[in-house]
């Protein structure tokens, strides 16, 4: 056991705690006018930084300069010193070391203590959040930007022009529209994303759920020329769930599939059980089969898998993993939607502790398949 550890007095039960930190932890030693070497790391700073040996040079270890240096000012000047680095690796992280002095022992060595914290996720998740916002400003002033160009148009060149000034004002109703979706959008995903870790507890019907989703939009589909084909036998029985959020989920399937389909063309949603995941999880034909979300495997839970399938272009394979992802359209297709319709469909289908999987190739129309656990049927 480290000698440092014994020497600034930690008995073998704080050496154990030290030893069990999920942090890595290095105790520095320096003697009067040598460079400060290593004399303890826990098992975490042995596993991550490859520490073996207590008697290191402290250099050869951690080979980053900036590092050494706060380590050596926190020894000269016995102050807290703390420092950013990155590591590369296969992935690069992000630490933060506190070099904090121990004091000098009897024989006139300076010692110290080195912890290291890993803030890869958090620098993540930082990127994630700016990445976002950045994405939703934009898509906020592309319609704000036309919005205000049109009053501009309103106000000098078409002022005295009734039928340009109507057309105008169409366009600008559309824009408005597009915005107020977005918004809706955007706050509906935080709502879910608020309590997503907080599964579901009430029993949907979701036979009846997708009858009454698929009535609804009857009317419009009809406009359009597409019918809409629903095999959903009330036997398959009940999820476990939010009716309001899966009805969410089904509208945004279906209305991606009609969005895509042509006139004369036919949406089919079927709704079928499956006695385990693997069966949930299965493709249901062959061809390119992605899963863009899957839940941790629980014994014996058993699923419902509620199918939209459509005729329409299919999407190229390159596209798939991408879909659920905020803001991502296929390029090329103007679709006119805010791409936020599939993230919010894999976010309520994660709060409900389901899976979801995306079936296309190009010119094969797609199959996206929504799985989720079952109500249990007491015999
Ligand atoms: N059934 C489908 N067939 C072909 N492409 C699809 C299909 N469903 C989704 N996509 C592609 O995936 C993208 C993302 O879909 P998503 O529903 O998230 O956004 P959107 O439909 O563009 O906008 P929103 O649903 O917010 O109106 C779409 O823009 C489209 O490119
Ligand atoms: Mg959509």
């Amino acid at each position: 056991m480290p000698d440092l550890a014994e020497r600034a007095g930690a008995g073998p039960a704080a050496q154990r705690i030290l030893e069990l930190l999920p942090e890595p932890v290095i105790l520095v030693q320096a003697a009067e006018g040598e460079a400060p070497e290593i004399a303890y790391g826990n098992q975490a700073a042995r596993e991550v930084f490859r520490i073996e040996l207590a008697g290191a040079p402290l250099g050869a270890a951690l080979r980053r300069p900036e590092v050494l240096e706060a380590i050596e000012e926190a020894l000269a000047t016995s102050t807290s010193t703390e420092v950013a680095f990155e590591t590369i690796g296969v992935q690069p992280r992000f630490w933060r070391a506190f070099a904090k002095p121990l004091g000098i022992d009897a024989e006139g060595i300076r010692q110290l203590v080195v912890v290291l914290r890993d803030e890869t996720d958090a620098r993540r998740t930082e990127r994630m959040r700016a990445d976002f916002l950045a994405n939703a400003s934009h898509e906020l002033r592309t319609p704000l930007a036309s919005l205000a160009g049109f009053v501009e148009t309103l106000r000098t060149h078409a002022k005295d022009d009734p039928e340009a000034r109507d057309r105008f004002l169409g366009i600008m109703a559309q824009q408005a529209t597009r915005m107020a979706r977005l918004v809706d959008d955007l706050l509906s995903l935080s709502r879910i994303e608020l309590n997503e870790h907080i599964a579901p507890s009430g029993k949907v019907d979701l036979s009846r759920t997708i009858q009454d989703v698929t009535d609804a939009i009857r009317p419009l589909t009809a406009e359009r020329g597409v019918s809409v084909a629903v095999d959903s036998p009330a036997e398959v029985g009940s999820v476990i769930g939010d009716r309001d959020q899966l009805v969410q989920v089904i509208q945004n399937l279906v209305d991606n599939a009609v969005k895509y389909t042509a006139k004369g063309g036919t949406v089919r949603v079927s709704l079928a059980a499956a006695p385990t995941l693997e069966v949930a999880r299965a493709a249901s034909r062959p061809g390119v089969s992605l899963s863009l979300l899957s839940p941790d495997a629980s014994d014996g839970q058993a699923y419902v898998v509620l199918r939209v399938r459509d005729e329409g272009p299919g999407i190229a394979r390159q596209h798939l993993p991408r879909l659920s992802e905020r803001f991502y359209r296929v390029e090329g297709q103007r679709s006119g939607g805010t791409g936020l319709g599939l993230a919010i469909v894999k976010h309520v289908v994660n709060r409900h502790r389901g899976g979801l999987t995306v079936e296309s190739a190009e010119g094969e129309g797609a199959t996206f398949s929504v799985y989720l656990p079952a109500v249990s049927h007491q015999p």
